[in-house]
């Protein structure tokens, strides 16, 4: 790791938000993928809780430990050098603020420069930015509590209300909000009415910048998302690999001349 070089950091963020810069975010869960995003000069890399799905095999990413996202999250800072690095407190550490406080402090101590979770929660926004850590939010459509992924915010009352819960935040002391799944303009107009940076996921082209998740990015998933960004397929260039290994291997050619 080069030491000369500095993560980018909230303010940074911030202001790429003020010059109307689209800030650029991916998930990532392991050390060879963090490297490689840095490396390119994304801005946020982010380890979701949808590691529990994508990469440790869960049904479901509730079922999620701190313990094994702990893991992840040390593996990812080791490949980070210039990104800010946001990671997702998980379901089970989010049912009371004290919980919150200590699954944060440790990841924290693991490298994150943020910590995010889901929902309208001022108090423990509060809280735990009192701690001095940036708290960053999640609105819309929430994965850890919402049964069936699909829009939200659709109607002008849901849309308001979100509007009023977005603001709410950013005065509890949010440093940042995920926006998924909510209509366009809704989006583009949190993000108008904000300081704080305000990144979409299926939230039109008008937030501060984008998130997406890696395995879809990269076409590792097996399920396609409507709002998924989907520019390689690294699933089927794994699989042919396979193939290739086993077809060599039964022909002897392994290893090759
Ligand atoms: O964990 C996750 O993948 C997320 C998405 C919104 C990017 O929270």
């Amino acid at each position: 790791m080069d030491s000369t070089r500095a993560r980018k950091s909230l303010s940074d963020l911030v202001a790429l938000k003020v010059v109307g810069t689209p800030i650029s975010a991916l998930t990532c869960y392991d050390y060879p993928s963090a490297c490689l995003q840095d490396e390119a000069g994304l801005d946020i890399i982010f380890v979701g809780d949808s590691a529990a799905t994508n990469v440790l095999g869960h049904a479901h990413q509730n079922d999620l430990t701190v313990e094994e996202l702990r893991v992840l999250v040390q593996a990812v800072n080791r490949g980070i050098e210039q990104a800010y690095l946001l990671v997702d407190l998980p379901y089970c550490a989010c049912q009371a603020t004290a919980v919150m406080r200590s699954a944060a402090s440790q990841f924290t101590a693991d490298g994150a420069n943020g910590l995010k979770f889901e929902g309208f929660q001022p108090d423990a926004v509060h809280a735990l930015s009192s701690d001095g850590l940036e708290v960053w939010t999640h609105l819309g459509y929430l994965p850890q509590y919402h049964a069936q992924p699909g829009r939200v915010a659709n109607d002008p009352e849901s849309a308001e209300t979100l509007f009023k819960q977005a603001l709410e935040l950013e005065a509890a002391g949010a440093a940042g909000l995920i926006l998924e799944l909510v209509p366009s303009e809704l989006a583009r107009k949190v993000a108008e009415a904000t300081r704080f940076p305000v990144i979409g996921i299926g939230a039109g082209t008008g937030t501060d910048g984008q998130v997406q998740v890696w395995h879809d990015l990269v076409g590792l998933s097996e399920k396609e998302f409507r709002h998924a960004a989907r520019l390689a397929e690294t699933r089927t260039v794994q699989a042919r690999a396979v193939h290739v290994y086993l077809k060599k291997v039964a022909h002897r050619e392994i290893p090759g001349s």
